[in-house]
């Protein structure tokens, strides 16, 4: 990927979806008649153009459930990434499961999405052994990280191919309109990790109007965007929502 950014691939995280489902059939989530599917809408991303389909198998599965990762899964012709904490439950799953990718994720019971980036200092060697275990699979590892040169540094020693950006706090402060600093820890975060010869991923917060701004990121390889373009969804349906997100990241 050059720093020219010549085709930043998308990535759709469908697990709100899910969320949909589950507000009404969290006891009868697998019915036949419990809507909206997470398949035929995964299914309806990847038509419309998505690359990838990204999941989020929580530890208190409050949208996505196991059964709906076997399903895509066994289903699309992309690629699966699924996002999971570092346990031994997770890895097994991920084993079984075989996604193209798993991108390792902080997770916090209380917390309403995935808050700030996986600490590689602190989990050093939990990360270690998952990648481990997942290199020996030929499943690819993502380190989902702060924008931040020591975190970046060890996601190299770590030997992990690809890492992605966490683009919260850029988000936020973009809705605010003081964003210049965290585009600059951004812009920093993705020159080192490409001299350090990782993919450079992103995502988390990502909308409809700052990826006008997030698609100028160096070396950009894909963005994992959920939230924004399952609520678009709602008013001009998913195909028109994944395209629309699809044309502005690469005009
Ligand atoms: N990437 C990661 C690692 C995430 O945890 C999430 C949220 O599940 C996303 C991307 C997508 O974020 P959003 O739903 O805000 O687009």
């Amino acid at each position: 990927m050059s720093d020219q950014n010549d085709t930043i691939l998308l990535g759709v995280n469908v697990d709100h979806s899910a969320s949909l489902r589950q507000a009404r059939y969290k006891d009868n989530s697998e019915h036949i008649l419990a809507e909206p599917s997470v398949l035929n809408f995964t299914l309806l991303c990847e038509s419309a153009g998505a690359d990838g389909i990204t999941m989020h198998l929580r530890e208190d599965a409050r949208h996505v459930q196991a059964f709906d990762v076997h399903s895509v899964k066994s289903a699309i012709r992309t690629r699966l990434n699924l996002e999971m904490a570092c346990s031994e439950e997770m890895m097994k799953f991920a084993l079984e499961v075989q996604p193209h990718s798993v991108c390792l994720v902080p997770e916090n019971r209380e917390e309403v999405t995935t808050e700030g980036g996986l600490d590689l200092v602190k989990n050093y060697n939990k990360v270690a052994e998952v990648i481990k275990v997942m290199n020996a699979s030929g499943i690819h590892t993502s380190l989902f990280i702060d924008a931040d040169a020591e975190q970046i540094n060890r996601a190299a020693e770590l030997g992990a191919p690809w890492i992605e950006l966490h683009t919260g706090a850029f988000s936020h402060a973009f809705s605010e309109g003081v964003w210049e600093q965290e585009w600059n820890q951004l812009s920093e975060a993705a020159n080192l990790a490409q001299s350090l010869n990782l993919v450079v991923n992103a995502g988390h917060g990502i909308n409809y109007q700052n990826i006008k701004q997030i698609r100028k990121l160096p070396y950009l390889n894909e963005l994992n965007i959920g939230h924004s373009i399952v609520s678009h969804a709602l008013f001009v349906g998913i195909e028109n929502a994944v395209r629309k997100m699809k044309d502005l990241m690469n005009p």
